[in-house]
């Protein structure tokens, strides 16, 4: 296989579960079968007002995550949104072919301004633009992500075809997602019909990356069940939304499919499912959390391999935006 992938998590706060199975442990096998560029998307955090020093403290962790996860900085590309100004100039271009009925269907813009739209800032609305500005300034052509994203491929390929029939060209590959693994929408374990994510009031509802051996214990504990075992097949757990997430989360932390997961478990109280489900999930996740702390303690350590990923991304991307420049008819400087 060959092509280029490229991938990001916005800094605004830990991450959680559901970035990990959904994102992050996903992108480790694509570096050995495609040009891997994986971005900590500050600009796209700002959409929704960050405390500026939290965020240099979540654009440190979410790097370190990566790096620890198994993102190795000499295969892919690894480095920060705001560092590479290509990113902002093609985004301008694109909210020129971006149309706002397309914006209007973003569910993630309802679900993010809620009620008060009138209030949510403009770089909400236009997100999308941007979203499509990372990938296809390297012509990306894989971008794996969760379920939830889906929606702003869509509108990714959408603007490259725009762009592309506007001008005449076949200037942008259409991209495809990689929506991959046995867990691309983990829910809220408090909730199995609500998405697991950064926002929900209760830190309950998640398990984060840097949790304790105890904290993880204890959410797993205290999620949320049904009083049936285990069933033996998938069919049995199409009524059951927090036990197919649990059984989806044990696949995927296990390289599982959730029949495979059924067929040992088979039967089974989630008393006993849930003490499996927190060795594994210790297993795979406490030594990527003392990892991120170890990487954190030195901050120059990793300022240093962002900088040189800023300074190969802009290597790439300024003649692909020179490229976009001629053929929209801007003048050479
Ligand atoms: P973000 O920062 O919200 O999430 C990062 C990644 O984690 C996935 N994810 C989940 N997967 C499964 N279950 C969940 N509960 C869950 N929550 C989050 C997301 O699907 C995503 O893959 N717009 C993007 C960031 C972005 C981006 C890009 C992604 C900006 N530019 C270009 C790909 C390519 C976002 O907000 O992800």
């Amino acid at each position: 296989m060959s092509g280029t992938v490229f991938s990001g998590v916005q800094p605004t706060g830990d991450l959680h579960l559901g970035n990990y199975l959904g994102a992050i442990k996903n992108w480790i096998a694509l570096q050995d079968q495609y040009d891997c560029i994986f971005s900590v998307v500050d600009m796209h955090a700002i959409t929704q007002f960050q405390d500026p020093a939290a965020l240099r403290d979540s654009t440190r962790k979410v790097a370190a995550t990566y790096i620890a996860a198994g993102i190795d900085p000499d295969k892919a590309l690894l480095f920060v949104q705001s560092q590479v100004p290509a990113h902002a100039e093609l985004a301008w271009i694109f909210n020129c072919v971006a149309r706002i009925g397309w914006l209007n269907r973003m569910t993630q813009f309802k679900d993010k301004a809620g009620k008060n739209r009138e209030k949510a800032s403009a770089g909400l609305y236009v997100y999308p633009n941007l979203m499509a500005a990372d990938i296809l300034l390297y012509k990306a052509t894989h971008v794996p992500v969760g379920e939830d994203q889906k929606q702003h491929l869509e509108l990714t390929r959408d603007i490259a075809q725009k762009f592309n029939t506007d001008f005449g060209s076949e200037f942008f590959p259409l991209p495809e997602p990689l929506i991959m693994g046995a867990a691309t929408r983990v829910m809220s374990l408090k909730d199995g019909t609500k998405k697991m994510g950064k926002s929900d009031p209760s830190a309950a509802s998640r398990i984060d990356l840097t949790d304790s051996v105890d904290e993880i214990a204890k959410k797993i504990r205290k999620a949320r069940t049904d009083p049936d075992p285990l069933p033996g097949a998938v069919e049995g757990l199409s009524e059951r939304p927090e036990a197919r997430n649990l059984v989806s989360i044990f696949a995927a932390l296990s390289g599982q499919t959730a029949e495979q997961v059924l067929g040992r478990h088979e039967g089974e109280q989630f008393s006993t499912f849930k003490a499996d489900l927190t060795e594994l999930a210790v297993g795979v996740l406490v030594p990527i959390g003392d990892e991120v702390a170890r990487l954190t303690d030195d901050a120059s350590g990793i300022d240093k391999i962002l900088s040189q990923g800023a300074e190969r991304a802009r290597a790439l991307s300024e003649p692909i935006l020179r490229e976009v420049h001629d053929i929209v008819g801007f003048l050479r400087a």
